[in-house]
């Protein structure tokens, strides 16, 4: 068998946190890169899919469990102790449903990115398909930005709209959102690999690639 550890030694290494399905985990594992690799996965509640789509790659995951500690902060100590256990490049925040605080931004600047599914700044927070469905958006998205201590603000690496279809309910509209979510991520975990992306202020410069 190839010994490929000195040659993973030289790729980008990710860590991914979950809460649930980890259909997006899914979509990294499926589009392997020489350029970086997923390292580890964490998830904030146990016995949760994502954990068994590590699992099942031969990938380490552990669960620091949200309701073990008294308040965010001592969770995102815990956390963020985790995510550094593991020495990554960047962090990817795949359907992970806690918000992180301060301290760990701090930590990893410019280094955590999260996918949401909305064209942000519309529609923040973790019921963005329920609320552009029931504003009557006719267009909303998928955003894969870098996280800032504000929830769903920082500096957007790259959007690509989805359209609200007639009839369209919850479970329609996100199976839409996801196909592209699941295209846009690994693209993005590329390009941050090759580092062809650069953050100034708001403003993410360089190219998604293709
Ligand atoms: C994704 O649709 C993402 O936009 C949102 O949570 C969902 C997680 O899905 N933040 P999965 O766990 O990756 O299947």
């Amino acid at each position: 068998m190839r010994d490929v550890s000195s040659e993973l030694a030289q790729t980008c290494r990710i860590v991914v946190l979950a809460s649930g399905s980890g259909s997006n985990l899914q979509a990294l594992l499926d589009d392997p890169s020489p350029d970086w690799w997923v390292v580890g996965v964490l998830t904030d509640r146990p016995d949760v899919r994502a954990l068994e789509r590590a699992a099942a790659a031969g990938i380490p995951g552990a669960t620091v469990d949200w309701s073990d500690y008294p308040d965010r902060a001592a969770f995102t100590e815990a956390i963020a102790d985790s995510i550094a256990a593991f020495e990554p490049e960047y962090v990817v925040l795949a359907g992970f449903m806690r918000i992180l605080g301060a301290a760990a931004v701090q930590r990893f600047p410019n280094r955590i990115i999260n996918v949401h599914p909305s064209l942000l700044p519309a529609f923040k927070g973790g019921h963005a398909i329920r609320d552009a469905i029931e504003y009557g958006v006719k267009t909303t998205g998928v955003t894969v930005h870098f996280v800032d201590e504000e929830l769903d603000h920082g500096p957007i690496i790259c959007q690509e709209s989805v359209e609200v279809l007639p009839g369209d309910d919850e479970a329609t509209l996100h199976a839409r959102i996801q196909r592209v979510e699941h295209r846009l991520l690994p693209k993005v975990v590329q390009s941050l690999a090759l580092g062809h992306l650069e953050v100034t202020g708001r403003k993410v410069e360089g190219r998604v690639s293709p």
